[in-house]
């Protein structure tokens, strides 16, 4: 049997998808994964079929997801920030997130690098710069001053910095130094923390640039888009959920390690050429998307 990655797994799939699609009307996904392992002679597993079909939006069934949506991916349509605080959110992003994430009162909330913000009764929030009068003055690249497990939700506005210094291209944003004099911070560099004083089951919701790649300990469970007007850049919200005991156990069982790299390499690849792909459509046309489907599906 042909040994392949995913990313060339689902693209000989996608070469094939409106037969693999008329398939799922009337088979399992397992029989459909059986069916065409043996015909491209590569594993396909009931995993990826699903992946395909829930891309394309052809799941047998709708997937439920956070809270009962109806979907993994959405769209928030947010106003300008209107605060005098530079790089405040977007206007109504937050009760938009009350309402995806379901926060109640009573729930712990963390706002990591909060600036401005003021939190409500339970809420905590936690940023470098004293004169923003933070629960905790802390630095996000060290260890926070927190319990594990402390929060409920985490929702994270880090400064949009970002070095990406690849073979073919030079990127180099920071924002962080020019509107608050702080130094620039790495996209990762607090992931770690944040997931050890979230609660296990609970969420965490980051607003970036980047779609982030799945946390560790955690699983993807929605991201959306926000846009905030004609020729602002497009910014997107990725929500994660911190394991439960009862996953984490399962996931430290040696058969469930190799699938889980297998599906997290699988889900941080299509989640970002999903959005890149609808990017292409929008801006380019349904032949230059079809195009990039071809070349990274
Ligand atoms: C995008 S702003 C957040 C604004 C906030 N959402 C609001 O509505 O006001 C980023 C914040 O990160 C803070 N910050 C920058 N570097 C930090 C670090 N290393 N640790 C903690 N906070 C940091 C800045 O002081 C700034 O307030």
């Amino acid at each position: 049997m042909l040994k392949l990655g995913n990313g060339e797994k689902i693209g000989l799939l996608n070469d094939y998808r409106d037969e693999v699609l008329e398939d799922l009307q009337n088979m399992e996904y397992e029989d459909v994964a059986t069916k065409w392992s043996e015909k491209l002679g590569i594993s396909v597993s009931k995993n990826t079929i699903w992946r395909l079909a829930s891309h394309y939006n052809k799941l047998k069934k709708k997937d439920v997801s956070l809270h009962g949506s109806p979907s993994r991916r959405s769209s928030m349509v947010c106003g300008r920030n209107t605060a005098p605080y530079k790089g405040g959110y977007p206007g109504g992003f937050l009760q938009k997130i009350d309402k995806l994430l379901q926060i109640r009162e009573g729930s712990r909330v963390l706002h990591l690098f909060s600036g401005s913000m003021e939190g409500r009764e339970n809420e905590d929030t936690m940023d470098i710069q004293e004169t923003n009068n933070p629960t905790f003055v802390a630095d996000a690249r060290e260890t926070f001053p927190m319990d594990d497990n402390t929060y409920d939700y985490a929702v994270v506005d880090p400064p949009y910095d970002l070095v990406e210094n690849t073979r073919h291209k030079r990127v180099e944003i920071t924002y962080g130094n020019a509107l608050w004099a702080t130094e620039a911070i790495r996209p990762y560099a607090w992931c770690d923390e944040t997931v050890r004083v979230t609660k296990p089951g609970g969420f965490i919701a980051i607003l970036h640039h980047l779609v982030y790649k799945t946390l560790p300990g955690c699983a993807r469970v929605h991201t959306a888009s926000v846009t905030t007007g004609p020729n602002m850049r497009i910014r997107v919200v990725s929500i994660f959920q911190k394991d439960t005991d009862l996953v984490r156990g399962l996931k430290d069982k040696d058969e469930f390690k190799l699938l889980e790299k297998r599906q997290q390499a699988l889900d941080d690849f299509l989640v970002s050429s999903v959005r890149m792909e609808d990017m292409m459509e929008e801006c380019f046309g349904a032949e230059a998307a079809e195009e990039f489907r071809k070349e990274y599906l």
